[in-house]
């Protein structure tokens, strides 16, 4: 069975229903998101009603936490867009029901999701919701080793922004090195699906990454959205700052 994986969309509208919109044309089944739905964009309420009506499977993200309980270890300009999606969420408007409804998602979200020998997590197997796992760790040799003894055969993460596979033998492969197609094999990797509304690895196209379980086949999807106008959105929101804009047109 075909997954699509998405993570790491920030509450960008533009870039969600892009995603959205492949995912349907290439026909996968299945949606399985890897949390920060919100955070740093300026939708989060219309991301947040999206994922929930159109995903399979949702997990907890650092930022989806820090909107819920107290924000820990964010920088300022962070801090600021995660008070300000509080408020937004808090607004409940005329409609107090979908209001809570949002809240009562993200209350729930489980913080990882195992599925025969797939794990799913934000962060790492070993700290699921917020430890980065950079493809420079790939010369952290005891990093690794202790993520990679936390699974089974696959972990499929986000939370770095910067898609790649990590193979069993340290090295780490850019969807550009593979040209976007990965064939996982025996031995164990962990997967990073890149990210819906913020990419960070210099490619501003919005990322996502389809599985297949039958093949073990991955295929990294870029896609070009309007980035002006969630910039643009961004700019006119004072409590979200401007480098928020500028670093989705430069994908960092
Ligand atoms: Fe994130």
């Amino acid at each position: 069975m075909k997954t699509a994986l998405i993570s790491d969309i920030h509450g960008n509208l533009e870039a969600l229903q892009t995603v959205l919109a492949d995912i349907r044309e290439q026909q996968v089944p299945r949606i399985f998101c890897l949390g920060d739905i919100v955070g740093y964009g300026p939708n989060p309420r219309e991301c947040l009603d999206e994922v929930i009506r159109s995903c399979d499977f949702t997990i907890l993200g650092n930022h989806d936490e820090a909107t819920l309980f107290d924000p820990d270890g964010f920088n300022p300009v962070a801090l600021q867009a995660v008070y300000w999606t509080r408020d937004q969420l808090e607004q409940a408007g005329s409609n107090a029901t979908q209001a809570n409804k949002r809240w009562d998602f993200l209350g729930e979200l489980p913080r990882q999701h195992s599925e025969d020998n797939l794990l799913f997590v934000h962060g790492s197997a070993r700290e699921p919701t917020n430890e980065y796992v950079f493809p420079e760790d790939v010369y952290k040799r005891p990093k690794l080793e202790a993520i990679f003894n936390r699974v089974t055969q696959y972990c499929f993460q986000g939370h770095t922004h910067i898609p790649g596979v990590f193979t069993h033998d340290f090295d780490f492969i850019t969807p550009d090195e593979c040209d976007y197609e990965f064939q996982l094999g025996s031995e164990k990797a962990l997967v990073n699906v890149g990210s819906v509304g913020q990419p960070r690895d210099e490619d501003p196209r919005s990322c996502y990454t389809i599985f297949d379980s039958e093949t073990n086949q991955l295929q990294f999807r870029r896609l070009s959205y309007a980035y002006d106008e969630t910039a643009r959105k961004i700019y006119s929101i004072e409590q979200l700052h401007d480098s928020l804009g500028d670093r989705l047109k430069a994908g960092r």
